[in-house]
């Protein structure tokens, strides 16, 4: 028997819904990908690559048409100007970013605060290099019911050992999104602390109700100790590119690239040269996705109203919790896999993201999907 580094990692409950969603030829609202495909625009100039020399190995750090795109991107939206050689590298989906990030930083013995529901990638990555993750609940509390930082336990979780903090705003699974005096709110609890951050801002494009995405890039102090990661799978309708990209000051760069070049060394060409003119020649494409997304929230929201589903709007993501408690008291791994197998409508339960179970009765749904799915599951959900 291999003496195993992390004992305790079974089959993620994405693959495990998605299997079951097959097998049951259910309406997979489970795993977070978009039933339609990028612009063709996109897709024709990754073939363009493919035919004109676009198949060698690129840079280490991303190609340079690239790293320019991202920082001019960086500059124009959250007003950072970083410079694409020392502080921009593309990497192989936000999770390989995540990954380097982390090994970057934990040392055996450090502490990492992550914050629950937290995606499932962060723990395991904190495990491999020594440290130990805190987790702290986000809260819903009577004056603020959306998922939020609960500062006063961040502050007093903080000792000596704390290395590093993880968040993801906009939230994967709950739709939560910062507000700007949050990030004054952390910048004064980290100040004088040898924390450092990894803001995990991968659906930075997808923020609803004229809301702005509140990057850690604006903020002066959190950008000093802040690794920035994004992804074009969730920008660009291809998480199946697994292309995504971290920026962080030259500092902490020179240490993620360290680790990045022996994690992957370097990232699929074609599809880094057609990112980089797309994004050059069709900046309207992210600058639409909220619009884009809130309209099938929307429509997804309508669509349940009828329901005994209670909920409030996702504020960010291509997610939307709905509370089954008015409908069962079924614990919501189980409530996710019967809805999958009885009525063919697949979704997550929350309580996978967490340490400690939730007393809550809450199951995530993916809406970016079609409109005939999304009516399809909704009308199978409202007969419950
Ligand atoms: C919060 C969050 N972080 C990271 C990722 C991973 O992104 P990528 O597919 O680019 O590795 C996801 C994907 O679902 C996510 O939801």
């Amino acid at each position: 028997m291999m003496n195993s580094k992390l004992p305790e990692t079974g089959t993620t409950i994405f693959a495990v819904m998605s299997n079951l969603a097959h097998e049951h030829n259910a309406i997979n609202l489970s795993q977070g990908f978009p039933s339609f495909n990028p612009d063709q625009a996109l897709l024709d100039l990754i073939t363009h690559y493919l035919n004109n020399d676009g198949n060698q190995y690129a840079p280490m750090v991303g190609v340079p048409s690239l790293r320019k795109a991202i920082a001019d991107k960086v500059s124009m939206l959250y007003g950072r100007s970083v410079d694409p050689d020392t502080e921009v590298t593309v990497c192989d989906g936000a999770t390989e970013g995540l990954f380097s990030a982390i090994q970057a930083t934990v040392h055996p013995g450090d502490e990492v605060i992550v914050f629950d529901p937290a995606f499932d990638s962060y723990e395991p990555a904190v495990t491999l290099a020594g440290g130990k993750t805190v987790h702290i609940p986000l809260i819903e509390t009577a004056d603020n019911p959306d998922y939020h930082i609960d500062w006063d336990r961040l502050e007093n979780s903080l000792n000596e050992r704390t290395r590093l903090l993880i968040l993801n705003f906009p939230h994967n699974p709950s739709g939560a999104i910062l507000e700007a005096e949050d990030l004054d709110r952390l910048a004064a609890i980290v100040r004088d602390t040898n924390v450092y951050l990894i803001s995990d801002e991968v659906y930075e494009h997808i923020v609803f109700d004229g809301a702005d995405h509140q990057s850690f890039a604006r903020h002066d102090e959190l950008w000093e100790r802040s690794f920035v990661i994004s992804s074009f799978g969730k920008t660009y309708h291809a998480t199946g590119w697994k292309v995504g990209y971290c920026v962080a000051p030259p500092a902490l760069t020179d240490e993620f690239r360290k680790i990045h070049q022996w994690v992957c060394y370097a990232v699929v060409s074609p599809i880094q040269y057609a990112i980089a003119d797309y994004m050059v020649k069709t900046p309207e494409h992210y600058k639409a996705l909220p619009a884009f997304y809130e309209e099938k929230r929307d429509r997804f929201c309508d669509l349940v109203s009828g329901s005994r589903f209670k909920f409030r709007p996702s504020k960010g993501t291509f997610f939307q919790i709905l509370d089954y408690s008015d409908i069962t008291d079924e614990d919501d791994a189980s409530y996710a896999k019967r809805l999958t197998r009885e009525i063919g409508v697949a979704s997550i339960p929350i309580s996978v993201f967490c340490e400690k179970i939730p007393n809550v009765r809450e199951l995530r749904f993916c809406f970016a999907k079609d409109d005939n799915m999304l009516e399809k599951a909704a009308e199978r959900l409202c007969r419950l």
